[in-house]
């Protein structure tokens, strides 16, 4: 099924109310709007039609056992999606919304079991971005999206890398520029007493602890360490954002001295040079200096971001990871960082994109 797909540029502010109104109109005639919000571009679909939400994984080459997330722009669409929540948790919601955080919620019967691939919950998200929610409003209904990429690859931060996965598939994508975040939103598990944390995002899980006033559990899979349990998180045991070109992760348990670090990645640039393989490092902006230094031009050298700036690192990192392919390089090596803040949402990405990870202490 191809498609003559339509690109409009818009202004990530302020955007045209008449080209939103012309992308409104394909969602409540059951087609697909690739939108942008401030953590990825998402790939959009009515949630209350079963048909257009079956389009969605067909084009994403989706499981269909993986279900959506609801994209909402009012508290009152919130309670036609959920069924009743207590107080708190509506109290929290009005903290943490619109922002990039997702809370697994009792669904309604508004829901059709193709969105939440036949669990009784719903996972639900008001975006902080202006596009996003001027879709929403004007669609008049909830927008069910995942991320804008064909399954298994790095989530779109920009238009072009949906031009690259869903070209010809969908109908629209509205180009608003680079994402803000670069990470998809943190998911919490509501109907877990206490709450469970699925996926780390933007939305720190030390701040979302303080707001809630509760503790909330971190699994090892949150951290991307295993696969998820498929009754928490059905989506989460799939591999995600994985280059073509094998990437190898070096962790350490403490990042205060980065020596250890930049030592065993430089060994193994040397080790793979020598077997005449070309090879690229992603590194921090605090020790790429050193590898420059031991390296010179003899392998490639791409920044993600500075340490102290967690969020500099997760906002190019699904970039970098598109890129690695297009490197004409044989492997690539990654550093780790802190699992702190964002850091948590870097860490699980990495571990889920990497071939092979390597613990130095
Ligand atoms: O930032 C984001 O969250 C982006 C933008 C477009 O909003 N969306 C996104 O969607 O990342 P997606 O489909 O790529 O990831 C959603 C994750 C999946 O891993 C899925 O398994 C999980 O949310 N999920 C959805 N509904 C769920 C539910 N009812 N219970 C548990 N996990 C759920
Ligand atoms: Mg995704």
């Amino acid at each position: 099924m191809v498609k003559a797909t339509k690109i409009f540029k818009v202004n990530a502010e302020s955007p045209d109310e008449e080209v939103i109104e012309v992308c409104a109109r394909y969602i409540r005639e059951g087609g697909l709007v690739v939108f942008p919000t401030e953590t990825v571009y998402g790939l959009g679909a009515n949630a209350y039609n079963p048909n257009a939400v079956k389009k969605i994984f067909i084009v994403k080459q989706r499981p269909m056992d993986n279900p959506l997330i609801v994209h909402i722009a009012s508290f009152k669409q919130l309670y036609e999606v959920v069924s009743s929540i207590p107080a708190w948790i509506k109290d929290f919601l009005v903290k943490v919304w619109p922002g990039p955080l997702t809370a697994v919620l009792p669904k309604s019967k508004r829901i059709p079991s193709e969105v939440t691939a036949g669990l009784d919950t719903v996972a639900v998200r008001m975006p902080l971005h202006p596009v996003a929610l001027k879709l929403i409003e004007k669609s008049g209904v909830p927008i069910a999206a995942p991320s804008a990429n064909i399954s298994g690859r790095p989530s779109p931060t920009t238009a072009q890398h949906v031009v690259e996965d869903l070209w010809g598939k969908v109908d629209v994508i509205i180009d608003a520029g680079e994402t803000i975040f670069g990470v998809e939103s943190t998911i919490i598990d509501l109907t877990r007493e206490p709450p469970v944390l699925l996926r780390p995002g933007p939305y720190p899980v030390e701040k979302l602890r303080e707001i809630l006033g509760k503790n909330i559990i971190i699994p090892e899979f949150a951290r991307g360490l295993s696969e998820a349990d498929k009754a928490l998180s059905p989506g989460m045991k799939y591999r995600h954002y994985a280059p073509r070109t094998p990437l190898i992760l070096v962790e350490l348990k403490d990042y205060t001295d980065l020596s250890t670090l930049t030592l065993k990645i430089i060994e193994l640039a040397e080790e793979n040079i020598s077997k005449g393989k070309r090879v690229a490092i992603l590194s921090s902006s605090e020790t790429a200096k050193t590898y420059l230094k031991h390296l010179g031009k003899r392998a490639k050298i791409v920044v993600l971001g500075s340490r102290n700036n967690m969020y500099s690192v997760a906002k190019n990192l699904f970039k970098a990871l598109r890129d690695l392919d297009k490197l004409n390089i044989d492997i690539a090596l990654v550093e780790g960082f802190e699992e702190k803040g964002v850091g948590l949402a870097v860490m699980n990405r990495l571990r889920k994109a990497s071939t092979k990870i390597i613990a130095v202490d």
